[in-house]
């Protein structure tokens, strides 16, 4: 099934230049950029997009981390793209990923650390946990005009 799905690229990754590396592994990967912008994000609209962990204990240190500078969004397109894109990404846990996705290439902290610092865990990346939330995430970060149509040169051959 051809999918969109959110990425963003977190203030951690924007500020140690990590854009264009994050960039080319999805693109590398065959997927399709539709979408792309950078933005602050305010308080509110960190509520919005963190809606299901604005009550836990963890989310007063992640609206402070989401805020704390620019984000990369972005809209990735392709086969099962929710699926693709969150294993090009690894798991939410830097020290537990996988090396080879970004967030065990590109980070090591643990939950533990995290917590007892009282800070959310700086893993670089958001990207959609499921279909359904990519649906709401692409609808709540894009509108229909900043989303484009286009062929990549390979499409022939997977499509
Ligand atoms: P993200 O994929 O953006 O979705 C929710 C974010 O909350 C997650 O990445 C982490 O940055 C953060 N997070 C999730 N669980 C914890 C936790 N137990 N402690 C600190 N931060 C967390």
């Amino acid at each position: 099934m051809i999918e969109q799905t959110l990425v963003l690229i977190k203030p951690d990754g924007v500020k140690r230049g990590l854009i264009g590396e994050v960039t080319k592994r999805f693109e590398l990967r065959g997927l399709k950029i539709v979408g792309l912008k950078m933005v602050q994000v305010e308080p509110d609209f960190s509520k919005k997009h963190y809606a299901a962990h604005v009550d836990k204990k963890f989310y007063k240190g992640l609206e402070k981390f989401i805020v704390s500078g620019p984000v990369v969004a972005m809209i990735i397109e392709g086969v099962d793209a929710v699926e693709v894109v969150r294993k090009i990404v690894g798991s939410t846990e830097p020290k537990g990923a996988d090396v080879g996705t970004i967030r065990g290439d590109f980070a090591h902290i643990s939950y533990e650390h995290a917590d007892k610092k009282d800070k959310a865990i700086e893993n670089l990346i958001h990207a959609s946990g499921n279909s359904e939330e990519a649906k709401q995430e692409v609808a709540l970060w894009f509108g229909i005009d900043e989303l484009h149509s286009y062929k990549l040169s390979h499409e022939d051959h997977i499509y």
